[in-house]
């Protein structure tokens, strides 16, 4: 798959086939979150993964629009360790959640490249989503990430339409 076309083409897919994502095709996944950069190479992200469904369901109920956590085979949690989450100095706390957008987005493109597709579940009580990851003090879920087989219509179609170039992209100044 070509990379600008695998970008492109990406959708969020919140339905999801009742078929397992294989151990290999995971450890890839896993490998594509690890290899993202990060700010002064500090390494803040930590990935929790799920898939006994009674776990899913526990971590679903800490967001408001997970039902998607429900049918996908595979999540990914995306935590970050202390002083780059929530509690930490101005500085850290913006570049850890880059860090952790880093990873979650190399993980959905290497999952896209097996067919398997994503969407992010945000956790709005953060507090229960620390407390059902058992993470140590002041660990933070940046976000999670629900993988699998798209189930349905094709997932590269029905997509929200993004604003206009002009829009978007400023150029030299605002
Ligand atoms: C940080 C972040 C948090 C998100 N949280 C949720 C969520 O809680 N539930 C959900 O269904 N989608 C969530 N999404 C998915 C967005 O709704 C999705 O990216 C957007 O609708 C664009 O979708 P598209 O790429 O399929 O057009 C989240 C996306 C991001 C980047």
């Amino acid at each position: 798959m070509i990379v600008y076309d695998a970008i492109v083409r990406k959708r969020d897919t919140r339905s999801f086939a009742d078929r397992p994502v294989p151990d290999d095709v995971l450890d890839r996944i896993l490998q594509a979150g690890r290899m993202a950069g990060s700010a002064r190479a500090a390494e803040p992200v930590r990935l929790v993964v799920l898939r006994d469904a009674d776990r899913r369901a526990e971590l679903a109920a800490c967001g408001n629009s997970t039902t998607h956590m429900l049918s996908a085979p595979l999540v990914i949690a995306l935590v970050l360790v202390p002083e780059f989450g929530q509690v930490g100095a101005p500085f850290t706390l913006f570049r850890g959640p880059f860090d952790a957008g880093r990873a979650a987005q190399n993980m959905m493109l290497a999952a896209w490249e097996e067919g398997i597709s994503s969407c992010p579940a945000s956790m709005h009580d953060e507090a229960a989503a620390a407390q059902v990851l058992a993470l140590p003090a002041g660990h933070y879920v940046a976000n999670v990430i629900a993988f699998g087989y798209p189930e349905g219509a094709d997932p590269t179609t029905g997509t929200r339409p993004r604003m206009a170039a002009a829009e978007y992209i400023h150029w030299e100044s605002w």
